[in-house]
C-alpha cells in the first residue's frame, strides 16, 4: 500500500488566491452598508475550504457570511474551519446560480459583497478518488456534487463521437479533439471506461509527443472539457453572474476570479454589458433609466504577483474582475 502523510489541517492545506486583494475590493461595499446602519452581508459563492471566508470573517467582525458550495465534502471542511464564527455564518449546499433562492430562504433581501473563486478546489484536485486529476488513476467521476448528476465515465461511455468532439474542442480548446473522440469510441466498444488511467492511456496514444511538449500533459485539455461538461460549469456561470449582480445592494461589490479564458469571457461580457450606458447612440442627454447599474473596479483583469504564484502555484492562471453597484436595484 502506498504510504500517505497524515492529512494536514484544512487551513494549512490551502492558500486562498489573491486573498488580500479580494478583501480590499469587497471592503467598501461593507462600509456602504454600515453607513446606512445595516449589517454588512457577504456571499462566498464558492466556499471551498473556507479560506477566503475565514479571512473576511476575521477582518470584518460585524460581517454576516453566506457560504455556498455544491460539494458537500467542501462544506463539511469549511464548516469545521468556520465554526469559531458560529452565528455569523450560514453555509448552504447549493449551486451558485441558485443565489437568489438561497437568500430568499434565509430571508436576506440583498448583500454587500459577493466573491466567486471559480473552478475546482485544491481539495478536489488532491482527493485522488474524485477523478479530477489526470496524474492519478482513480474512478472517472469529476462531479463536484457527488450526490447527483452524470459522471465523466457516463460522458465518455455514452456520448456520440460527434458530441465528444464538440465538447473536447469547445470546452478543452483541444486541437486533437477529433482524434481523441475517435479513439475513445473505438476503445469503449471493447470495454467501457471506468478510470482516469484508462482514459489517459488512450489520449496518450493519439496526441503527438511533440504537442505535449508545448501544451503540457496530453490529457490536460480533455480533462478540463469533461469537468466542464459534467458540472455544466459554463452554463451555470452564465446564469450565476447576472444572479450575483441582481442581489447586490447599492455600493455592493462583486469580485470574480476565473481560471481559464472561457470563464473569463462570460464574466467580462456580463460585467461590461451592465457597466455601460444603455442610451441610444447620439442621444443628447443620459436619462436616469439609461445610466449604467455598475462600474468596473478593475482595468481588464488583475493577476497574482510572482510571489503569490510561488506560494500557491495553482494561482498562476487566476484572472480577477470586480464591479460595484452604482444604481439602485430594481425590486419587484
Ligand atoms: C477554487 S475553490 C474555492 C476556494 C475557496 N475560495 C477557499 O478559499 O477555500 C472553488 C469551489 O467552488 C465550488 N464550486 C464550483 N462551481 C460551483 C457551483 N456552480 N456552485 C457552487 N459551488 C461551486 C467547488 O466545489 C469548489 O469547492
Amino acid at each position: 500500500m502506498e504510504e500517505q502523510d497524515a492529512p494536514k489541517p484544512t487551513s494549512e492545506r490551502h492558500v486562498p488566491v489573491l486573498k488580500d486583494r479580494c478583501i480590499n475590493l469587497l471592503a467598501p461595499g461593507f462600509e456602504a452598508a454600515r453607513s446606512r446602519g445595516e449589517t454588512p452581508v457577504a456571499i462566498d459563492a464558492t466556499l471551498g475550504m473556507g479560506g477566503h471566508s475565514e479571512a473576511m470573517l476575521q477582518r470584518f467582525p460585524d460581517l454576516h457570511l453566506v457560504g455556498i458550495d455544491r460539494d458537500e465534502e467542501a462544506l463539511a471542511l469549511a464548516g469545521a474551519r468556520l465554526q469559531p464564527f458560529g452565528a455569523r455564518t450560514d453555509l448552504v449546499h447549493a449551486v451558485y446560480d441558485e443565489i437568489e433562492d438561497v437568500l430568499a430562504e434565509l430571508g436576506i433581501p440583498e448583500v454587500h459583497g459577493i466573491l466567486m473563486d471559480l473552478g475546482v478546489s485544491s481539495l478536489q484536485l488532491d482527493e485522488r478518488e474524485r477523478g479530477f486529476a489526470y496524474s492519478y488513476d482513480a474512478p472517472l467521476d469529476m462531479r463536484m456534487d457527488t450526490s447527483r448528476g452524470q459522471t465523466a465515465a457516463d460522458v465518455v461511455n455514452n456520448y456520440s463521437e460527434e458530441d465528444l468532439v464538440r465538447i473536447i474542442r469547445k470546452w478543452g480548446e483541444e486541437k486533437f479533439a477529433g482524434r481523441i473522440a475517435n479513439r475513445i469510441v473505438a476503445a469503449r466498444a471493447s470495454k467501457p471506461f471506468a478510470t482516469t488511467g484508462e482514459l489517459v492511456e488512450q489520449i496518450r496514444g493519439v496526441v503527438p509527443a511533440s504537442a505535449a511538449k508545448s501544451g503540457g500533459h496530453p490529457a490536460k485539455r480533455t480533462f478540463q472539457a469533461l469537468r466542464i461538461e459534467v458540472n455544466e460549469e459554463l452554463d451555470v456561470l452564465e446564469r450565476a453572474v447576472p444572479a450575483a449582480l441582481s442581489v447586490s445592494a447599492m455600493g455592493g461589490r462583486v469580485v470574480v476570479m476565473s481560471y481559464h479564458s472561457l470563464e473569463d469571457k462570460i464574466v467580462k461580457s456580463v460585467f461590461q454589458s451592465r457597466s455601460k450606458s444603455s442610451a441610444p447612440l447620439g442621444f443628447p442627454v443620459e436619462l436616469e433609466e439609461h445610466k449604467p447599474e455598475f462600474k468596473t473596479l478593475t482595468k481588464g483583469t488583475e493577476v497574482p504577483t510572482p510571489e503569490e504564484i510561488a506560494e500557491n502555484p495553482r494561482a498562476a492562471s487566476a484572472r480577477l474582475r470586480a464591479v460595484e453597484r452604482i444604481k439602485a436595484r430594481r425590486t419587484a
